[in-house]
């Protein structure tokens, strides 16, 4: 492949991808790209299939038609386990860590596929615990017992500890308080800022399409608007529908 192709090849690609559960087709015919460094945003009514479309992507629902290519390559037949490997991590909704370990365990986990390597995983728990220093000051605190932001923090670490090179988080935003959503909000910016590709699901339309390099709105499982993020929020559909106007 020529070096000129290379550059301009997108980090994630998907291309006609649909997604069905037995007989409902959650995800028509989606086409999306995500370049290296962006922060993407996907917006869209409740059911609109923005969890499935990520679920796609991590490999919990392949594809039945199709093609999703990480970095050139076509991921959509691998299994969860080796896109993780290949550094594409996964926040889901409901922020899910593991309630009955610590907070320390948890972002252990989250090290799992590169559990050979002890002084990198040194260096990024640190650097995580920096990152988030209510996590450091509950380290050994049960994860279940953590307030609901607490709980997002810990799962968006645990992601975070491998370096991903694209961080995907399902409405990480839900439930939490302004503040503790603006400072999940700065965080995402400053991974972002430091080279990693950040796919985000939100309800929070405004905060998302201020952030956000570009962004998709999905309706009834298709692509029904997209382009750069501030075009986006002066589109009278999106003004409608999702900023309340
Ligand atoms: N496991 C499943 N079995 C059957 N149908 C499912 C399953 N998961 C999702 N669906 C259906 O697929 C469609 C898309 O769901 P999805 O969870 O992707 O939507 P969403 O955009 O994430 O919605 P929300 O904003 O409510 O989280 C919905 O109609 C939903 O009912
Ligand atoms: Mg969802």
């Amino acid at each position: 492949m020529p070096i000129w192709e290379r550059i301009s090849m997108p980090l994630l690609e998907l291309d006609g991808v649909s997604v069905s559960y037995g007989k409902i087709q959650a995800v028509s015919d989606i086409s999306l790209t995500v370049e290296e460094k962006e922060i993407v945003v996907i917006l869209g009514n409740n059911g609109a299939g923005k969890t499935t479309t990520l679920r796609a992507i991590s490999g919990l629902n392949p594809p039945h038609h199709g093609r999703i290519l990480f970095d050139g390559r076509e991921i959509h037949h691998l299994p969860p386990d080796k896109i993780v490997s290949l550094g594409i991590t996964h926040v889901p909704e409901g922020r899910r860590v593991f309630r009955d370990m610590t907070v320390l365990e948890n972002l252990d986990l989250g090290g799992f596929s590169r559990r050979r390597e002890k002084s990198y995983l040194k260096s990024r728990l640190e650097m995580i615990l920096d990152l988030f220093p209510r996590l450091a000051e509950r380290k050994n605190q049960l994860a279940g017992t953590l307030s609901g932001g607490e709980q997002q923090m810990l799962a968006m670490g645990r992601a975070m500890m491998v370096e991903p090179r694209l961080l995907m988080l399902d409405e990480p935003s839900l439930g939490l308080a302004p503040l503790f959503v603006q400072l999940i909000f700065n965080i995402l910016k400053e991974t972002a800022a430091s080279g990693t590709t950040v796919l985000l699901v939100e309800q929070n339309a405004r905060l998302a399409l201020k952030m956000a390099d570009k962004g998709y709105v999905l309706e009834t499982g298709s692509v029904k608007l997209s382009g750069p993020a501030g075009e986006l929020a002066g589109h009278d559909e999106v003004v409608k529908a999702y900023l309340g106007g």
